[in-house]
């Protein structure tokens, strides 16, 4: 079964040709020197730039794919969460190739996504596990019961983990994203330099609070010069860095237990992130869980993940009706394209 992925829910272009097991390409195109000068991603910018991009880069999909398009089972696109500007980009030209070919159309929920990524490299991944989605938008623990079937047992009450590596980058004048200017500077860092404060608001809760982190990084960099602020800033971005990997990995452990389960995948883009990645195989091997993480292009936004759900909805005979709509706040829980046929 050959599936056409497509992505464009945030500031990624990006198509995806899933042959069976086998991915045969995986056309990502980052938004980022669009946003760079703003700091952050621009919604109107992020939809113009997809609208240039998404054509071409289908295009190169098939073509490095070696299929042509009418060799496609069904075409998969992320419907939401996302920003509606984007998020109907890719819709709309998805459900112009689905009419255009006569083939199904799977809308998939990104979030769904970033936890099938796993499911790419990791067939030996059978639920039920915990999920750990952390990306620039959300930072959820999922018990993953059965592939399509979720609970959120836990989740951010303010800022999602990405958000916050982003947050702290630009108040110490980094980069956009901050996640991997933060990721790489804190290597040379000494992660114990500065105590930040870990929010674990109750141990029998699963849910995260990144934004009184935030404020106490700021706190702490109003009351020091720029120079020291120069001096030590691999050490305060570890000290950040470690305390919201400390929250993440605890909390993940603590829901481990609580559901008796013996695997835990990550998902999302701050799962690229080194010190979280090492924490979490450091913890597997104390408590014999087993660790799943996606390759560095599978945590962040592409659009192979999103095939791989559609393949899997596609399999069940589920497909989405012509009138699926974009969904902005999709929530996980209604992660199933609703079943009609095209
Ligand atoms: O999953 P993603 O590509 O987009 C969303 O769906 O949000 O995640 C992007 C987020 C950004 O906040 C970025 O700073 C963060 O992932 N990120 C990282 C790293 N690479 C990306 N955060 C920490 N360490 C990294 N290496
Ligand atoms: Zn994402």
């Amino acid at each position: 079964m050959k599936i056409l992925g497509i992505e464009t829910s945030c500031d990624e272009t990006s198509a995806a040709i899933l042959d069976d097991d086998r991915l045969k390409s995986n056309i990502i195109l980052s938004q980022l020197d669009v946003h760079r000068a703003y700091g952050g991603v621009v919604p109107e910018l992020a939809s113009r730039a997809h609208i240039q991009a998404i054509v071409p880069i289908i295009r190169e999909a098939l073509a490095e794919a070696g299929i042509a398009k009418n060799a496609v089972d069904g075409i998969a696109v992320t419907y939401g969460p996302g920003l509606i500007g984007s998020l109907l980009v890719g819709l709309n030209v998805a459900k112009g190739i689905a009419l255009s070919l006569k083939k199904p159309l799977i809308g998939v929920n990104h979030i769904e996504g970033h936890i099938f990524a796993n499911a790419l490299e990791h067939p030996q991944l059978k639920p039920p596990f915990l999920a750990l989605v952390v990306s620039g938008g959300h930072t959820q623990l999922v018990d993953v019961k059965d592939w399509g079937e979720y609970t959120i047992v836990g989740k951010t009450i303010d800022d999602a983990a990405g958000e916050a590596f982003d947050k702290v980058a630009k108040l110490l004048g980094l980069d956009y994203p901050g996640g991997p200017e933060i990721d790489r500077l804190a290597r040379n860092g000494n992660p114990e330099f500065v105590k930040f404060p870990r929010a674990w608001m109750g141990s029998r809760n699963f849910n995260f609070s990144f934004s009184g982190l935030k404020t106490a990084v700021l706190t702490y960099v109003e009351l020091q010069t720029d120079e020291f602020i120069r001096d030590h800033l691999a050490d305060i971005v570890a000290s950040f860095q470690e305390a919201v990997v400390d929250v993440l990995l605890e909390k993940s452990r603590k829901a481990l237990v609580a559901l008796k389960y013996h695997q835990v995948a990550l998902a999302g883009g701050v799962a690229r992130n080194w010190a979280l990645r090492n924490a979490f195989v450091q913890m597997g091997k104390k408590n014999r869980v087993d660790v799943f993480l996606p390759g560095a292009e599978f945590c962040t936004d592409n659009a192979a993940m999103i095939a791989k759900v559609g393949q899997f909805y596609l399999e069940k005979g589920v497909v989405s009706p012509p009138t699926l709509d974009a969904n902005p706040s999709l929530k996980l829980s209604v992660a199933a394209p609703s079943a009609t046929g095209v």
